[in-house]
């Protein structure tokens, strides 16, 4: 073989291979049955009132201040206000504290709230295990929490990731699965759609205290940190209903002005390594908007070595492979994007999409109206991005792709389920999926994160398997 006829071939062997490398990643062979998604009744079980008169109900807790030495603690009663109080103590102490708070009501169309009560305690020992009681007289309720180490670059901490979760018998298989995975989350960051009450005739209000008193059982005892969906709008101006997120705001408070930030739909936190910020897809996030502004001066802030892991939360995925809100996510994406890269965030969870789907690490920040460099590309710097709006909710799978598999989909699949982000270190994070068909134990998808500060190297592991690419 001459010179030149061997260069031809060595350039047909690089252009096969890279075609190869520019296929996309694993679509799982697995299909789920498909079952109807229906909304379990009134009165299941799981949504049983509390016994005695006035009991508290609908308990829940998130981080109350910027590094989890506060909480907020709410409820709801629904005879009369009652107490706005807490009591509460750590382990082994008899000297209890306890903390006043406020009452609310609101009204929805012909609908009208229970008495919604916010209690942020203050002032916590980290790394304490808390119990909490809320109530009066004879109906009192007992809870515990744990609060997070003490911020630092190596503690680890274990986050559960859920997203879409509804009220259905799959939301609750979803929720199940993740209370009895062995490596249960410390926190729970929720990437927002939670009670799907829009589904019903003037939203009935109802399915918000339902969806309260189903998720008890994990949000009285661990904390869910709150991203806005689009089923939290309520937007329905022929009703008489036009405040955006208003039950939505009345039921879950959060720490944004801790965050400095002037909505509670947009705020950050710190937790152990980890510095994760909630951002609005249903807010504006143009140029000189309150939350453009608000996260042009968070990054900034964000010190990796105090936080090492920095997380983003956002509800309408920015590189999404299937025929489900597809591209929905692309104007927030051209707004924002290039600050992902430049402050290197490790990775940014949504939902919206009722599957689950990993992408690589890519950015898309290149274009310019004449350039014509509008394709995503590999990128160290990027987050990955992971779709987990697969709760189980109303609306059904999301089992729609579009083919072939795009170059930025490293692994997705038509399931329901949850995931656990798993920080180790400063350097490493073990993430992984599971999907609710499986014994809790099995791991549908996993993949080793290193932190882009501290140890950025590529961990991409996807290798085109042509034997995965089966589903239609
Ligand atoms: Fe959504």
């Amino acid at each position: 073989m001459g010179v030149s006829n061997f260069f031809i071939l060595l350039c047909l062997i690089l252009c096969a291979s890279s075609v190869l490398v520019c296929n996309g990643g694993i679509t799982s062979s697995f299909v789920r049955k498909i079952e109807p998604s229906v909304d379990m009744p009134f009165d299941s079980d799981v949504f049983r009132v509390p016994p005695g008169y006035n009991a508290p109900q609908q308990v829940h807790i998130t981080q109350g201040d910027q590094v989890g030495r506060a909480m907020i603690i709410s409820w709801v009663t629904v005879d009369e206000p009652g107490s706005n109080t807490v009591v509460y103590w750590p382990e082994n102490t008899k000297h209890k504290h306890s903390a006043e708070g406020t009452v609310l009501t609101y009204k929805y169309t012909n609908y009208i709230s229970g008495y919604i009560h916010h209690c942020t305690i203050k002032k916590l020992k980290f790394d304490t295990k808390y119990s909490y009681e809320v109530g009066l007289g004879l109906t009192t309720r007992q809870f515990w929490f744990t609060t997070p180490p003490q911020i630092g670059p190596d503690v680890p901490y274990t986050f559960g990731l859920m997203g879409d979760l509804g009220q259905t018998y799959d939301s609750n298989r979803t929720l199940t699965h993740y209370e009895s995975n062995p490596s249960k989350g410390q926190t729970v960051l929720f990437v927002g759609d939670i009670s799907y009450a829009d589904h019903y005739p003037l939203h009935d209000n109802r399915r918000w205290d339902s969806w309260g008193r189903f998720a008890e059982r994990s949000t009285a005892y661990q904390p869910w940190i709150w991203t806005a969906g689009n089923h939290e709008l309520d937007f329905l101006p022929e009703s008489g209903e036009s405040t955006p997120f208003k039950p939505y705001t009345r039921r879950y408070h959060v720490p944004y002005k801790a965050a400095g930030s002037t909505a509670p739909l947009w705020y950050s936190i710190k937790r152990a390594s980890a510095h994760i910020i909630v951002l609005s897809s249903y807010s504006a996030y143009g140029m000189y908007t309150p939350q453009y502004s608000w996260l042009e001066a968070e990054f900034p802030k964000v010190n990796r070595t105090e936080t090492p892991w920095l997380i983003v939360l956002l509800h309408s995925p920015w590189y999404n492979s299937y025929n489900y809100h597809f591209m929905e996510g692309e104007s927030m994406r051209v707004m924002l994007e290039h600050w992902f890269v430049k402050y290197k965030v490790d990775v940014v969870f949504s939902g919206h999409v009722h599957a689950y789907e990993r992408s690589e690490r890519v950015s898309n920040v290149a274009y310019n109206i004449v350039n014509r460099a509008c394709t995503p590309v590999k990128d160290q710097s990027a987050p990955v991005y992971i779709t987990i709006g697969d709760g189980g909710n109303i609306e059904g799978l999301a089992n729609n792709m579009t083919w072939p598999q795009p170059s930025y989909s490293a692994h997705r699949e038509a399931s329901f389920g949850h995931a656990i982000f798993d920080i180790k270190n400063r350097t490493h994070a073990y993430y992984n999926w599971h999907r609710n068909d499986d014994g809790y134990a099995v791991s549908a998808d996993s993949h080793w994160f290193f932190n882009r500060y501290w140890n950025p190297v590529d961990e991409s592991t996807t290798t085109v398997d042509q034997s995965t690419t089966t589903v239609s």
